[in-house]
């Protein structure tokens, strides 16, 4: 196995940026004072989630849906190969991450789904209790998907969080990406800054 691009850049910046504003939404969430940060931050992940869902569809190979997204069982049996220390390496994301993913992606939107009418003072407790809930099911994963990125890391001796940041994993040399597509970055900022300005109108 070769150091191959596996990871484009708006794949890597993308997912640093969803990171920062779940975590400037989620730390902001309680707080009346810092309310349009906490909107802002939740529209700029809105943003990111529907580029990113664009992307699961026109990305580069291994950004694509249709290469991690494999059934339950094959997550299921990933995660038995994993506990007896013989879980195969995936050069993309891995079959129980990619459902992690699923589950990121469905919960990020579903919160700006349920954030929004808030803050437009729609929908009242009730909403809010579920804003809550989904929000705090997202930190939940987002646990779940730290312990996978460091078991991961330490089962396939391979810094998984490097990777995210320098885009090159191990794997055969024809499963590189040919071009990292900066020219799509310029596009994916603009619509986070499009959809936090929407969200915080
Ligand atoms: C410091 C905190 C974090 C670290 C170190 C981290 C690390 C990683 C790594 C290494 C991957 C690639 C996994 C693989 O190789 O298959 C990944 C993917 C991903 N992470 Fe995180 N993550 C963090 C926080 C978050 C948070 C807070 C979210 C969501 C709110 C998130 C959402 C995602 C998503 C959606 C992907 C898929 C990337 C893509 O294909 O677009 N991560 N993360």
């Amino acid at each position: 196995m070769e150091k191959i691009l596996v990871w484009d850049w708006p794949t890597r910046i993308g997912h640093w940026l969803m990171a920062a504003t779940f975590l400037v939404a989620y730390v902001t969430g309680d707080s009346e004072e810092w309310r349009l940060i906490h909107v802002m931050a939740g529209g700029a992940l809105a943003g990111l989630v529907l580029f990113r869902l664009l992307w699961g569809l026109f990305g580069t190979r291994h950004a694509r849906f249709a290469s991690f997204i494999r059934s339950p069982l094959a997550a299921a049996s990933y995660l038995f190969g994993l506990a007896r220390g013989q879980a195969p390496h995936y050069t993309g994301h891995n079959p129980a991450g990619g459902w992690a993913i699923v589950l990121l992606l469905a919960l990020g939107l579903l919160a700006a789904l349920t954030g929004w009418p808030l803050y437009q003072d729609l929908g009242g407790e009730w909403l809010e209790e579920v804003h809550e809930g989904v929000v705090n099911g997202m930190l939940l994963v987002v646990g779940v998907h730290l312990a996978g990125v460091a078991v991961g890391s330490l089962a396939h001796r391979e810094n998984l969080p490097r990777a995210m940041v320098t885009g090159y994993k191990s794997g055969d040399l024809g499963e590189a990406i040919t071009s990292a597509r900066a020219w799509a970055v310029p596009i994916m900022i603009v619509a986070v800054l499009a959809s936090s300005w929407y969200f915080s109108r």
